[in-house]
């Protein structure tokens, strides 16, 4: 008898976690509508997906009737070699595949790496809505073998956020934490509601921090292994660092972005974590932008002039110098509020804020496609405050601006940074 009820809790137990483990690779592998489909194919689960080419990289793809019904697939590709991509289009409930050859469209910006973000463009059949694509370099071949891709934003329906800010890659086994904990209770003071990060690597450290901020519910990680299959340059250009693509393929990450938060989020800005689009003339970013919006009703798009606040100048009589932060790694903003002139001839680089809705095709400092306007904003209502290693390094201090607008929020993001620091045991 008790053996027999050993048995059974046994069976019991093993049924239990086979169904729990069932559940957690459905919620892990996030691709609930496969199973009840028709298409085959390799259902993908990365952020990167190489095709057998080895010169086609594909992100994913996004359905985007705009202009054209079609599925826009956002990708890396070879700008010479790969000249012929097909989309297999699967219609879930009969098997039918219908093929439709891709437009090839890689991005303007480049900067002469071969390398380069590309949208695929394909048309989709008239008569009905696929869920499911697969991509290959040619309109005949083996669809097992394929790789198979959900259309995403076919019917969106992701909680609305106001502001979204996209980060393209964390790398270089990042660890300015500090910076990165100020960064992130500015965006929260100024009204971020999400903040998405395009990860490559970071130091444990920063792991930890990052999943702080998982867990509250602001940050979502988009693991970005872009170097598992590309020689990547840590700078913009080819001609400083010949590699396969530019700055770990930042381009592509701020396109996936914009199409991944189009239906989540109002507005997104696009800039790198050591970056503030600081309102000068509002307190916060809502404001700001109701009254922009306001002024300007048919603009997609906000550029804001970059500032940079050099890290290696300090302000004097430094009231925040506080000694409860001095033993974490990274920089402390507020004791960086001088700020250098603007050079002759030269043009402060831009950094943005956009309505994803109306934008095609974004660049670092552009948007190379848009449905709408671009609007420049002065900085007598916002700049970008950047604060990193000077660019004008020779500068004497007596000729570097002194702008405390970021001390306007010292109360408040002193409080707020030390007490993230303190929960995280820092
Ligand atoms: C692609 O790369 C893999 C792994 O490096 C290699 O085995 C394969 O032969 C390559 N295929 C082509 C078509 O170059
Ligand atoms: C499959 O095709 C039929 C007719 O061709 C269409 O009515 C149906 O909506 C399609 N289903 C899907 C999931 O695409
Ligand atoms: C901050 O204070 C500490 C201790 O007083 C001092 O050693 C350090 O130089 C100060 N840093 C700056 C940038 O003023
Ligand atoms: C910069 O401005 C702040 C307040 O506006 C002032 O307290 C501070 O003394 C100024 N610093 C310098 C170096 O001029
Ligand atoms: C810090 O902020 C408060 C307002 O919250 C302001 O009164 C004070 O002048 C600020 N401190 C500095 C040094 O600017």
């Amino acid at each position: 008898m008790i053996h027999y009820r050993k048995r059974l809790y046994l069976v019991i137990t093993i049924s239990l976690a086979t169904i729990m483990i069932m559940l957690f690779f459905d919620k892990k592998t996030n691709l609930p509508s496969v199973k009840n489909s028709l298409c085959r194919g390799i259902p993908t689960i990365n952020t990167i997906t190489p095709l057998k080419d080895n010169r086609t990289f594909i992100i994913a793809p996004y359905f985007d009737n705009r202009k054209n019904k079609m599925t826009r697939v956002i990708s890396i590709v070879h700008h010479k070699d790969v000249k012929e991509l097909y989309c297999w289009f699967c219609n879930s409930s009969s098997g039918e595949i219908y093929i439709s050859k891709a437009e090839i469209y890689v991005h303007s910006d480049r900067f002469d790496f071969p390398y380069g973000a590309t949208d695929l463009k394909c048309l989709e059949p008239k008569d009905w809505e696929p869920r499911f694509v697969s991509i290959h370099w040619s309109p005949k071949g083996d669809i097992d073998q394929l790789p198979l891709f959900e259309i995403r934003n076919r019917d969106p329906e992701d909680s609305l956020v106001e502001f979204t800010v996209c980060i393209s890659t964390m790398f270089g086994e990042y660890n300015n934490v500090l910076q990165f904990v100020q960064s992130m209770e500015m965006y929260k003071i100024l009204g971020v509601g999400r903040v998405v990060i395009y990860k490559n690597s970071c130091s444990p450290l920063m792991q930890k921090v990052l999943d702080y901020y998982i867990a509250e519910g602001i940050v979502e990680i988009i693991p970005w292994p872009i170097d598992s299959y590309l020689r990547v340059s840590s700078r913009w250009r080819y001609s400083v660092d010949p590699k396969d693509i530019g700055y770990y393929g930042q381009i592509t990450a701020l396109n996936d972005c914009i199409y991944r938060n189009m239906y989540r989020s109002r507005y997104l800005l696009l800039n790198d974590m050591d970056e503030i689009i600081l309102p000068v003339k509002y307190p916060n970013w809502k404001t700001m932008m109701q009254n922009l919006q306001v002024q300007h009703p048919k603009a997609a798009v906000f550029i804001f002039e970059n500032h940079i606040f050099p890290k290696t100048v300090f302000t004097l009589n430094d009231p925040f110098n506080i000694s409860s932060w001095r033993t974490i790694p990274g920089v402390n903003i507020l004791q960086h509020v001088l700020r250098e002139p603007d050079r002759k001839h030269i043009v402060n680089p831009w950094k943005m804020i956009v309505d994803p809705k109306k934008v095609a095709q974004t660049s670092v400092h552009s948007v190379l496609q848009a449905y709408g306007n671009k609007v420049n904003v002065p900085i007598d209502v916002a700049l970008v405050y950047h604060c990193r290693v000077p660019l004008q390094a020779k500068l004497p201090r007596e000729s570097l601006i002194n702008d405390t607008t970021l001390w306007r929020y010292n109360v408040t993001l002193v409080g707020k940074v030390s007490k993230v620091l303190q929960q995280i045991g820092l």
